[in-house]
């Protein structure tokens, strides 16, 4: 099925296009890893509803990725609550083993960086969500647990020498 046939099939079920166009939105993603300024006015298109409101949901949830990430978007919340549990040490501590500032991805394209509103995942503060996955009651070593998980999910499914982030065979 095309991308245009998913999200025609998608909004059937709508009454009010304008309604479908969240879900359009992760149709497109899902087809094209990120949702540039061409694919929203294609959805746009195919929804027959005004671009700007297409502009405005894709660029208002941080679950939409107008530019390019990393294979694993890492998104720490920095909400109250997780930043009274310390989500600041672990931002830095991020950036610093992944050689990235916050928003940016790894040089290797693995890991892209960012900071989100609350996750709704208070209960586990500090979280973090990686793709579709919530990660909590983060730490330091938690943190570097995950990264290596990630890390050896890429190594498993590839045979790439990961030793270092940003650095494939550093
Ligand atoms: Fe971080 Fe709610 S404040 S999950």
């Amino acid at each position: 099925m095309t991308m245009r046939e998913e999200i025609e099939q998608a909004a059937a079920r709508y009454p009010d296009q304008r309604s479908a166009i969240m879900p359009a939105l992760l149709i497109a993603q899902k087809e094209h890893g990120h949702l540039p300024g061409p694919v929203l006015e294609e959805v746009a298109d195919i929804l027959g509803v005004e671009r700007i409101w297409v502009y405005e949901l894709a660029t208002f949830y941080t679950l939409f990725h107008t530019e390019p990430v990393g294979m694993f978007h890492l998104q720490l919340c920095d909400n109250v609550s997780c930043m009274l549990c310390g989500c600041e040490n672990l931002l830095t501590h991020l950036e610093d083993v992944l050689g990235v500032k916050k928003g940016g991805t790894t040089t290797d394209g693995l890991f892209t960086l960012s900071t989100v509103e609350c996750l709704g995942a208070c209960e586990m503060a500090p979280a973090m969500q990686v793709g579709d996955d919530y990660h909590g009651d983060l730490d330091i070593a938690r943190v570097d647990a995950l990264l290596d998980r990630l890390r050896a999910t890429v190594r498993q499914a590839t045979g790439a020498d990961l030793t270092a982030a940003g650095s494939p065979g550093e």
